[in-house]
């Protein structure tokens, strides 16, 4: 039996009330969190986005018809309370910003029931993630999801605020699209004008934001969704927001500029936090080779050690062979862990296993100095000594070494050294380590294609220094490309583009690109780049991932009102799902069904 709101206006958020407003008459409206009938008196806490209320309902105040609708309360009933801000009565509740006050209710009405949820509303509850997405609705309600929420929004309102103040533009680009160049999957649309095609869901807004600098708009941001289908982890989403922007005249310095300042500004406003500045740059071959990453935690140290030169001519097969092949042994000192059960070593062996390694060596260092290896027998003490000494080791330290090519030497002893911190409980939340990766190689080698792929993206400018050797040893190039990285965490990323039509000809055959091709993919921004085009760079945040770490969770999905789950699916909607028989014939598609 839902009531009306009629005649009755909300004065204000339940915990927008504090002791300034006792003695206030108040009309507040919300769901109720708990109710607790004491006989005579009757509790509830009102909950709305802005926090808990506590209203009393007493006979004396409220009559007796009030009193008896007060009674038949329950979880997640919507009401309207009009009352007295009162001081509590009783005891203060520390833990709530109203903890002070109550409001004591002179009229009721009942807006709408609920039937009881399929969980409880509450903070920090342990309900498994795939009944929370599917009653996402009630889900949202929870206070810790509402405040990751209102963060979003806050950052996407401040940072638009922000970006305008310096200049820039906010342009919308197509969503029903073609193609785009980070490199991911396409989700395509099928089109029904013409049957056979299909515009493609754009992965970034990356052609559109450069075309825009050709027309004179100069400073260009974009709150965009982007779609990208790959494999789902905690920190990607098919569907996924950035902070895109594009600026026309500038160099690297001048994007790194205007974003640290935005960092600094979000961090401050958001989280009163202080981001000192510059942020601290290191390129991407020092990245890689102190912490075999080019998104390095700087929460924490043990910084990987090249030991190569130590073991070249040792006796052990595994590091000879793979400094034989080209590659190198590396090591982490994982400090005061030696006494760690041999079982668990084990597990740090398979765990390295799943990173490509074809095993792990270790050393582990005893109270007493005396070193447990797995490989020292196959080396003379004194080498064994060097390598203690390289890693600084110390009585009760475990050394881990990794002995192959280079990218699995890093990729292995990189997510070694994460799990060990996280292991060792280095990761602090609260604190928050920015740095900036440049000098990025320009190609990366495709064993899948066989040949150089762009890291970045095809229109990534390379350093000047390194322009001659784009036929000659491609391998070698720099780019002019940087990211942002937080924690460990690429929140963005981004280059200073090619604006030169010979440069961008010689990039598009290191790719092993033909004109055809090149023309079929981008022919429109290449075309648009015959009519005068000005030198300009950008970069983009995944909006998800900075406000994930700004919220201190684990997951974007945290900080995303109605996310998908890891195949991609949505456990509110359904989404994907089947179609009618006649939207697809409209669309000319017919489903090949594999046979089983
Ligand atoms: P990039 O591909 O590096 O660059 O993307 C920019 C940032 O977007 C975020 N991101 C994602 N977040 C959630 N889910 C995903 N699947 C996902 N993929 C990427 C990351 C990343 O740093 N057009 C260029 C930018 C430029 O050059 O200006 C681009 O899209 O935080
Ligand atoms: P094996 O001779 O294969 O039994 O290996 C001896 C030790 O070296 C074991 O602890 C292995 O885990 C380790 N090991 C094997 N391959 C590698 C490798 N590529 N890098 C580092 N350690 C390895």
């Amino acid at each position: 039996m839902a009531e009306s709101m009629k005649g009755l206006k909300r004065s204000c958020r339940c915990a927008e009330l504090s002791g300034a407003d006792i003695g206030r008459e108040v009309t507040v409206m919300g769901w109720v969190a708990k109710n607790r009938n004491k006989g005579g008196i009757v509790f509830v806490d009102l909950r709305d986005r802005s926090g808990i209320l506590q209203i009393i309902f007493e006979e004396e105040h409220i009559g007796s018809e009030g009193f008896e609708k007060a009674g038949r309360l329950r979880s997640e009933f919507v009401i309207a309370v009009t009352g007295r801000v009162e001081a509590r009565s009783g005891a203060v509740n520390e833990n709530i910003a109203t903890g002070s006050i109550e409001v004591i209710a002179k009229d009721l009405r009942i807006l709408s029931e609920s039937q009881t949820p399929p969980f409880p509303i509450e903070e920090n509850i342990n309900t498994r993630e795939e009944l929370r997405l599917k009653y996402r609705c009630l889900d949202l309600r929870r206070p810790d999801l509402q405040a990751n929420i209102m963060m979003r929004s806050k950052v996407a309102t401040l940072t638009r605020a922000f970006l305008a103040n310096e200049g820039f533009l906010e342009i919308e680009t197509p969503m029903l699209t073609k193609s785009t160049p980070e490199g991911a999957r396409d989700y395509l649309v099928p089109s029904r004008v013409h049957p056979g095609k299909f515009y493609a869901l754009p992965q970034s807004p990356q052609l559109f934001k450069q075309m825009l600098m050709c027309s004179g708009y100069d400073r260009y941001m974009q709150i965009a969704r982007c779609f990208r289908d790959e494999d789902l982890r905690a920190d990607r989403q098919p569907e996924f927001t950035q902070i895109d922007m594009e600026l026309s005249f500038v160099d690297v310095d001048d994007v790194i500029d205007v974003n640290e300042r935005l960092l600094a500004y979000l961090f401050r406003e958001v989280l009163g936090v202080k981001v000192p500045l510059p942020i601290q740059r290191m390129t991407w071959k020092e990245a890689m080779e102190r912490f075999g990453s080019d998104k390095p935690d700087l929460r924490f140290g043990m910084e990987l050690c090249d030991i190569t030169e130590l073991v070249r001519n040792c006796g052990f097969g595994v590091f000879t062979g793979a400094i034989e092949n080209g590659g190198s042994v590396r090591g982490i000192n994982a400090e005061g862990m030696g006494d760690m059960p041999r079982k668990k070593i084990d597990a740090l062996v398979d765990f390295a296993k799943g990173y490509g390694a074809r095993g792990l060596a270790y050393m582990a260092i005893g109270e007493d100095g005396a070193v447990k290896s797995s490989f020292s027998k196959f080396m003379t003490e004194e080498e064994t000594a060097a390598i203690v000494r390289a890693l600084c080791g110390k009585p009760g330290d475990l050394l881990l070494f990794a002995a192959d090519r280079n990218k699995i030497v890093f990729n292995v002893l990189g997510a070694l050294r994460l799990e060990l911190a996280q292991q060792k409980g280095l990761l602090d939340k609260n604190e928050y380590r920015f740095v900036w990766i440049t000098e990025f190689p320009q190609f990366e080698w495709s064993d899948e294609e066989e040949r150089f792929v762009a890291m970045h993206h095809p229109f990534t400018m390379p350093m000047d220094e390194d322009l001659h050797l784009l036929e000659s040893n491609p391998g070698a190039v720099r780019a002019k490309a940087y990211d942002i990285v937080l924690n460990g965490t690429e929140i963005g990323g981004g280059s200073v583009r090619i604006h030169q039509a010979d440069v961008q000809e010689r990039m598009f055959g290191a790719l092993g690109l033909d004109k055809e091709t090149a023309d079929e993919k981008f022919g429109f921004l290449l075309d648009a780049f015959q009519y005068g085009v000005p030198p300009h760079a950008g970069l983009a945040y995944g909006l998800d991932r900075l406000v994930m770490l700004m919220a201190k969770c684990d997951s974007i999905r945290d900080v995303i009102a109605f996310p998908k789950v890891k195949d991609a699916s949505c456990l509110l909607t359904d989404a994907p799902n089947v179609v009618d028989e006649k939207q697809l014939k409209e669309l000319c598609i017919g489903i090949s069904k594999e046979e089983e």
